[in-house]
């Protein structure tokens, strides 16, 4: 396995001003759209993430399950950067009206520890996403921004004060060790029974596949499933009745 997946245009960024990074991202994955064949809302929300669009539609297929089978609690987005997926999961919740919990500093990745390995030193301090943008899809897909907790901030400052009592469905899509394994830890307790947590980044990061690799260890109940490919969705589902 990879250390960190490669970073494209390296150089490049670089001599990007960061505040650029969201837009110039946008336009790259808008032109990079025309050639996919992809359904709404996948093809308005694809500018506005990096997420793969069968883990998409992952996250699409457990925000229904948990709609449709009354799984108690609101839905948690753990890096958020543009918002695509996050809008995605608005989306498909909308008939059950979740609350849809937003936890992004929005400032790039933040340092790495010695489990993420020295191959995901380029993406410290990279990665920037932006809040404006995340209103620009939510508005996009007619998502109510009375659904909406914004919680900007870094997870050390933001987690503790966050009022979320319960979760049906949570995204993990940190990339790094630390914040996956912050999240696991502070969110975990709140699951409901049926309810669901996706991480984006296991086949790709050594750190975050540590992180939930220690969590499974940790909860012996709990199993890593998975969802078609190529763009495996890798997620687990919190035991109990639906
Ligand atoms: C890969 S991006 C998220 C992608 C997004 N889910 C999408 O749909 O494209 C990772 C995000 O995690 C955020 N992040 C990582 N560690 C964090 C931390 N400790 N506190 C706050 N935000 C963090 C970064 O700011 C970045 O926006």
């Amino acid at each position: 396995m990879r250390n960190a997946p490669d970073q494209p245009l390296r150089l490049l960024r670089t001599l990007i001003p960061k505040r650029y990074q969201p837009w110039l991202r946008g336009i790259h994955r808008g032109l990079a759209a025309i050639g996919m064949q992809l359904e709404e809302p996948f093809r308005t929300a694809f500018p506005y993430t990096q997420v793969h669009p069968n883990r998409l539609r992952a996250l699409a297929q457990h925000a229904r399950t948990v709609c449709g089978t009354g799984v108690a609690g609101d839905v948690v987005e753990c890096g958020v950067l543009d918002g695509g997926a996050a809008a995605i999961m608005a989306a498909f919740t909308r008939e059950c009206r979740k609350r849809i919990h937003l936890f992004d500093a929005w400032e790039g990745l933040p340092q790495r520890s010695t489990e993420d390995g020295p191959l995901a030193d380029p993406w410290v301090g990279d990665v920037v996403g932006s809040p404006r943008r995340v209103l620009r899809i939510m508005r996009l897909l007619a998502i109510d921004e009375d659904r909406l907790v914004f919680h900007k901030g870094w997870f050390r400052d933001t987690f503790p004060v966050a009022d979320i009592s319960a979760i049906a469905l949570m995204h993990i899509d940190c990339d790094f060790y630390e914040p996956t394994r912050a999240a696991l830890a502070r969110w975990a307790p709140l699951v409901a029974p049926g309810g669901i947590v996706q991480f984006d980044d296991y086949e790709d990061f050594v750190g975050c596949r540590r992180a939930v690799d220690e969590f499974l260890a940790e909860h012996s109940a709990i199993r890593l499933e998975r969802l078609g490919a190529p763009g495996t969705a890798y997620f687990i589902r919190f035991p109990g009745p639906r």
